[in-house]
């Protein structure tokens, strides 16, 4: 994890000159990450580019990756999950902000009128990597061998091994109604102590907390997705939010997550964590390998 990000979110503008110009322009990505980490002095900075259903085929001229749509829309009883424009994700990391602006910079002159920008949130890194709500997020990812296992696709979409789907939703926090939570409730709804990080024991029936909510087993164990949440705020405005991003070897995977979250296990039992947090944007991508986005531009 980074102490910096941005989330770019684009739509492709219609006509064939737009789909030629993003083609090369994403087909070139390897040149100008080399580019910007050449003047980088040995700061980490690194970029994946996710491309949406919408775009897919006019883009790549390639079949879709098996599991690709757009974001589905979750209603639950209280929540919904909205479902919002995006035709292509930059997701850019890195250690200090300047390197973020000068990849956007050169990247949208270069796009120009071929696409439109939909969002673009600047994620930051809050002490000990807490969200927003003050807990410490990310802490279940998986590591070592178990991260590609559940973050590529093999050889189930041999077409795409190597790539990955990818959900982002853009939260909104009531922090006022958050703070007049007692820690043990606050606790409770997210399945960890708040000072320590402690795993809490799962609930057994009844209201589950947001940890065993997005823990999704079935007959082949349990399903991990790797999360790079990333707190973003304009104090002035009085906008406090996170901006999840989950990668994921399934699509499902993420989906059933989002399910449990909104509807409820069981319903209408729905994740506590979204009576303080709001999603105001949710769309979904496929990053595909490396040498994928170096073809395109051939
Ligand atoms: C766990 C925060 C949305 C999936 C956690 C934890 C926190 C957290 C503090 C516990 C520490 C950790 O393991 O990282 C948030 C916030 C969200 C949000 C503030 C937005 C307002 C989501 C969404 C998903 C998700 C939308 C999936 C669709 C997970 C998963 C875990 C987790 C898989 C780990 C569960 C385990 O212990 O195995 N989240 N989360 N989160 N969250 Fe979220």
């Amino acid at each position: 994890m980074t102490t910096s990000a941005a989330f770019l979110i684009l739509t492709m503008n219609t006509g064939n000159q737009a789909s030629k110009t993003v083609r090369s322009i994403i087909g070139s990505t390897a040149d100008l990450i080399k580019d910007i980490r050449g003047r980088a002095n040995g700061r980490t900075f690194t970029a994946n580019v996710g491309i949406g259903h919408r775009v897919w085929s006019a883009l790549t001229g390639r079949p879709e990756p098996k599991e690709l749509t757009t974001f589905r829309e979750i209603k639950g009883a209280k929540h919904t999950a909205v479902s919002t424009p995006g035709d292509l994700l930059y997701h850019i990391r890195a250690a200090s902000t300047d390197l973020i602006i000068e990849f956007e910079k050169i990247l949208l002159e270069a796009l120009g009128d071929a696409v439109t920008a939909v969002d673009d949130v600047a994620g930051f890194r809050y002490f000990d990597g807490r969200d927003l709500l003050e807990f410490v997020d990310g802490t279940a990812n998986p590591d070592g061998l178990a991260l590609p296992a559940a973050t590529l696709v093999g050889e189930e979409d041999p077409e795409y091994v190597g790539g990955s789907y990818v959900v982002v939703q853009k939260y909104l926090h009531d922090l006022a109604a958050w703070r007049e939570q007692s820690t043990e409730t606050q606790e409770a709804i997210i399945g960890r102590t708040k000072f320590d990080n402690v795993e809490l024991p799962d609930a057994r029936e009844g209201q589950k907390s947001h940890k065993t909510l997005c823990t999704i087993t079935d007959e082949e164990g349990e399903h991990d997705i790797l999360r790079d949440n990333m707190p973003f705020a304009v104090p002035g405005r009085q906008e406090y939010g996170t901006y999840f991003i989950g990668y994921s070897r399934h699509l499902w995977v993420i989906e059933k997550m989002l399910e449990r979250m909104f509807i409820g296990d069981p319903p209408p039992l729905h994740d506590r964590i979204l009576d303080f947090s709001t999603p105001v944007a949710g769309a979904t991508f496929f990053v595909p390998p490396r040498q994928f986005l170096n073809n395109l531009a051939d």
